[in-house]
């Protein structure tokens, strides 16, 4: 794990390399503060300030300062020194004007790396590239989150044969340790008799990847209560409707939303946010054998509602419905959560957009708020009553997928809504989880998308700020 607290450290004027900021227009300007001879090691450098993430260097004498041109000098993106953190050699840094502020998260995060499963780690001589801030009460916040975006990259990248229910679980108690929290894990018969959606779309797995409910709890009885839950399919292939090839092959993330609750759990607890915090899991192994959950099969809930499986690729839904419903048992204040729930949501708003659903309009005012003041971008999706219909079966309550794709992420939340009850605040996060191309401080693999953003929402409603 990278050690995030030993790369942003409080300013006791050490020795650093200054790193100077300059903005599109802002270059000829600042040139005309510096010595003459920068000119044209800029122009051998061929820095002309205009291009996002380009850098080049000073040298002055056997040491060197750096030039990196930025969107907006003035206000600063969380990633806008991730390019240098990558590149530059060890050593320590410090911006010549002004503080790194959310802009120290890119830097952190462009300094870890999953390399567990590599024989070889990349250039394991390169030491650490240390940041120095003049906001010294700044530095835990920025290297927790950091150290949560990290938590759900490293779950969401390692393969399902090494990340299965039984490790979700472990994962989840090694967070309760460190917290102080209780866990309760439900499987067996008492995941059949309490859960049976859950137990239904886990059936097919092997004993050793047995599915189960994990719950966490933290807090004073006295604070609100709020719900997160984390979609935990460690690998989905479909089921007996099998996904082809192309669609399965990145599907050891399906339990993307388990590591997003996760962190989200872990922040919570380490600022110690005044609420108490029921933290649900459930995990399963959407596989194929002789004892997998069909077609045409029906299910009664744990609420209580028939539900008549019309695909088993539509599996995140039926486990999420029995977390929801256990959930709302407690009557907390808010319920999130997080899943990876459908392809529908990515062809509405491609790879880095979670699709977002409240019934509430003051919650999603304040997420988008949230959103944006931590640049973690969320876009809200319509909870279309009319397209309910699509969910009608014709023998039970309803059917877990509607007979045809269109509107696929909001028929998915219509179905995940028939469990919570009405008035009850409930966050709806379809997530991807991934990112497809690499940007700077972002690899591609798994990704925490928002995360960021729920948890600033979260900060803003309970320590009013
Ligand atoms: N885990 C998938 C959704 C998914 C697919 C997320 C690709 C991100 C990328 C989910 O369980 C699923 O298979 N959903 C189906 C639902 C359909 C059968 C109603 C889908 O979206 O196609
Ligand atoms: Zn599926
Ligand atoms: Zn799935």
């Amino acid at each position: 794990m990278t050690d995030f607290a030993q790369l942003l450290v409080a300013d006791r004027d050490q020795k650093a390399r200054p790193i100077y900021l300059v903005d599109k227009d802002g270059l000829e300007a600042w040139l005309k503060k510096r010595p003459a001879e920068d000119r044209a090691l800029l122009a051998a450098q061929r820095f002309d300030g205009k291009k996002a993430y380009d850098f080049a260097l000073l040298p002055r004498g056997n040491e060197f300062e750096v030039v990196s041109a930025v969107k907006n000098s003035a206000e600063l993106s969380p990633w806008c020194l991730a390019k240098l953190a990558e590149t530059l050699p060890q050593g320590t840094y410090k911006l010549a004007d002004g503080e790194p502020g959310k802009a120290a998260l890119g830097w952190l995060l462009a300094q870890h790396e999953f390399d567990s499963y590599r024989a070889k780690k990349e250039e394991p001589e390169r030491g650490p590239r240390v940041l120095i801030t003049g906001e010294a009460a700044r530095i835990d916040q920025l290297v927790g989150i950091a150290g949560a975006t990290a938590l759900v990259r490293d779950l969401v990248n390692t393969p399902a044969a090494d990340l299965g229910p039984a490790e979700i679980e472990a994962a989840v108690r090694e967070e309760a340790k460190a917290g102080h929290a209780q866990v309760t894990v439900t499987s067996g018969d008492d995941l059949a008799a309490g859960y049976p959606l859950i137990a239904a779309v886990g059936g097919a797995a092997t004993e050793a990847r047995a599915p189960r409910l994990i719950e966490l709890e933290w807090g004073k009885p006295e604070h609100p209560r709020i719900a997160v839950i984390g979609k935990g399919v460690c690998f989905d292939s479909g089921g007996l409707d099998l996904k082809p090839a192309s669609g399965m092959r990145l599907m050891k993330k399906d339990m993307g939303g388990s590591a997003h609750a996760l962190a989200l759990a872990r922040l919570i607890m380490a600022q110690r946010l005044p609420v108490r915090l029921h933290l649900l899991i459930p995990a399963v192994e959407n596989a194929v054998s002789g004892a997998a959950y069909r077609p045409g099969d029906i299910v009664k809930s744990r609420k209580g509602i028939f539900v008549e499986i019309d695909n088993t690729d539509a599996e995140g839904r039926l486990i999420l419905a029995d977390a929801l419903a256990k959930a709302a048992e407690a009557e907390p204040e808010l319920i999130v959560d997080f899943a990876t729930l459908t392809g529908a949501a990515r062809i509405a708003l491609g790879p880095d957009l979670p699709a977002f659903f409240t019934s509430s309009d003051e919650l999603a005012a304040a997420a988008e708020q949230s959103s944006r003041e931590v640049e973690d971008p969320l876009w809200r999706m319509p909870l279309w009553e009319p397209y309910d219909e699509m969910l009608k079966s014709d023998i039970a309550d309803m059917a877990n997928a509607a007979n045809s794709p269109m509107a696929g992420c909001i028929t998915a939340a219509l179905f995940l809504k028939r469990f919570v009850p009405d008035g009850m605040n409930w966050a709806h996060l379809d997530t991807y989880a991934w990112r497809d191309q690499a940007k700077p401080g972002r690899p591609k693999g798994g990704d925490a998308l928002g995360l960021r953003a729920i948890n600033e929402l979260l900060e803003r409603r309970y320590l009013q700020r």
